[in-house]
């Protein structure tokens, strides 16, 4: 395990669920943390567990569809921790719908969110990591994204495009050393699955993994923290999958 002292991370998205256990992961590896999220309360929750874990924590309300808006957040954010070392592009939704059922309002929700707002935090903070020469972008894509799922092909968009916008910045940001990679999580404990309120269709889900189980939030930050670290730094352009072997390519 190696530190993350010293270096601020902007994880949006990170007032609840894997956001939240993202940020309490690097602040336990000595990490500042900003937290951006939509939800005003639950990011400053979320900001007094770092405090409590020793770190500093500075809190922005956003909605990452607002492009102006995350520019700014980006901006204050700088000025109150100081340059972003890691951004963590985490905030997003799922949302059931068949594609007859999907508005022109619920697409462009869907791409303003989880492309628009990735694209646009990215490049807010690559001033500053161009300039350190130092730099770790993770995207938080998801298995939906590489497999494709009958029920939310919006979704499956968004997803899959961060997956593409993960293998250009990669290519692009190498000379400045920066490295970008997707996280593309399985099946976890927190969002969507959490809200399932029929324990049943949890199960029947989890039955068709391979490890036979979700994952907690805190297993899918052990892959965040570590493509934050320095023992990640030979690895960009990749999507690292923890999906209990849900998603094996190959025979
Ligand atoms: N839970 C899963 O099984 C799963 C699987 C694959 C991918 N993902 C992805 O992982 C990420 C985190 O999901 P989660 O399960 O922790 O969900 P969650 O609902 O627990 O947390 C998402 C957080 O993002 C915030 N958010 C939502 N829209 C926002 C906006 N417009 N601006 C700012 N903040 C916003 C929410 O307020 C919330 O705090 C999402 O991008 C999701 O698509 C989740």
């Amino acid at each position: 395990m190696t530190s993350l002292a010293e270096k601020t991370a902007l994880i949006t998205g990170s007032g609840d669920g894997m956001g939240r256990a993202h940020a309490l992961l690097m602040a336990e590896r000595g990490a500042n943390i900003v937290v951006a999220d939509i939800n005003a309360d639950n990011a400053q929750r979320t900001a007094e567990m770092v405090r409590k874990l020793g770190r500093r924590a500075h809190v922005e309300q956003v909605d990452m569809a607002d492009t102006a808006g995350v520019k700014a957040m980006v901006e204050r954010s700088s000025a109150a921790l100081g340059p972003i070392h890691i951004l963590v592009n985490n905030a997003g939704f799922g949302q059931r719908a068949l594609l007859h059922e999907v508005t022109e309002e619920d697409f462009d929700r869907m791409f303003a969110v989880h492309v628009r707002g990735s694209f646009f935090a990215t490049q807010a903070v690559l001033p500053a990591m161009k300039a350190a020469r130092q730099g770790k972008i993770i995207n938080i894509a998801s298995i939906w994204g590489m497999t494709g799922a009958p029920v939310a092909s919006h979704y499956c968009g968004a997803k899959a495009a961060l997956l593409g916008l993960t293998k250009a910045w990669a290519k692009e940001f190498a000379p400045w050393n920066i490295h970008v990679n997707a996280v593309s999580p399985g099946g976890v404990r927190s969002g969507g699955p959490k809200k399932l309120d029929n324990a049943e269709q949890l199960r029947l889900k989890e039955e068709k993994v391979p490890l036979k189980r979700y994952c907690e939030p805190i297993e899918m930050s052990y892959a965040v923290a570590f493509l934050a670290s320095s023992e990640a730094d030979f690895i960009t352009g990749q999507n690292l999958s923890p999906n209990g072997g849900e998603v094996i390519v190959g025979i």
